[in-house]
């Protein structure tokens, strides 16, 4: 035994997911019919869902955004977490993908919740700016394109109040941040997000080890 984090072979990890996973029937259909997809690998971890969802709850979120929706299982998890009266902006490019989502959205009996607007994430978050939305939400999910992370933040630190959450997806980045061999754009970016964070004092922080690392960002 030691005090760091434990590895989880793949029993334990069965035992993980069998001792705490609450994934409904829609959830876990969606997930499978994603993992159908080219791209299921864009996918949140099931775990990580429901992780991100008790946060969400944990701090009474009403008004969330989530940046980067692909087919909508992140975006299932969140709204479920979210009151019958609250909203999920979700923000996406793809039509295509987000469109195999929303049959899932409808059967939860979420989707008057979930508002998707389908253009570049930052002309999105400019606009709620605009808006005068500045310090109205209480939770922000950021999984999209990695090199427009540390943009993201800083609109989204802008939208949340204070004790509200931003939560970044891949700061992992499957070993590759810790890897000195990857030098591509993408950890390049994680990297840069992952130093800006922990140098920032607007924020209290936890890098978590679930899925391929979550950051939780508590704006204070
Ligand atoms: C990793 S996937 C999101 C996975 C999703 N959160 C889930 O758990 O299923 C990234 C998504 O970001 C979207 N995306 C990429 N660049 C974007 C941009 N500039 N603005 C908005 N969305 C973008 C892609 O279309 C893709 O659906």
């Amino acid at each position: 035994m030691s005090n760091r984090t434990i590895a989880l072979d793949e029993p334990l990890y069965r035992y993980l997911l069998a001792h705490s996973l609450r994934e409904s029937d829609t959830l876990r259909r969606l997930r499978e019919q994603t993992m159908g997809h080219e791209w299921a690998r864009m996918q949140i971890a099931p775990e990580q869902g429901q992780f991100m969802a008790l946060l969400a709850e944990m701090i009474g979120a009403r008004r969330m955004l989530e940046i980067g929706t692909f087919t909508g299982y992140s975006a299932l998890w969140l709204a479920s977490a979210l009151p019958p009266d609250g909203t999920l902006i979700c923000c996406d490019i793809s039509e295509e993908w987000t469109a195999i989502g929303r049959p899932y959205w409808e059967q939860a009996g979420v989707a008057e919740r979930i508002d998707l607007r389908i253009a570049p994430a930052m002309e999105t978050l400019g606009q709620l700016l605009d808006a005068g939305g500045a310090h109205s939400f209480d939770l922000a999910f950021v999984d999209a394109d990695k090199e427009n992370y540390l943009g993201y933040y800083e609109r989204c630190l802008q939208l949340l109040r204070r004790g509200g959450l931003v939560l970044f997806d891949n700061t992992l980045w499957d070993g590759a941040v810790a890897d000195p061999r990857r030098q591509d754009t993408e950890t390049q970016a994680i990297r840069e997000l992952n130093e800006n964070l922990h140098a920032d004092s607007r924020i209290g922080l936890s890098l978590v080890p679930i899925g391929d690392g979550l950051t939780i960002a508590r704006k204070r």
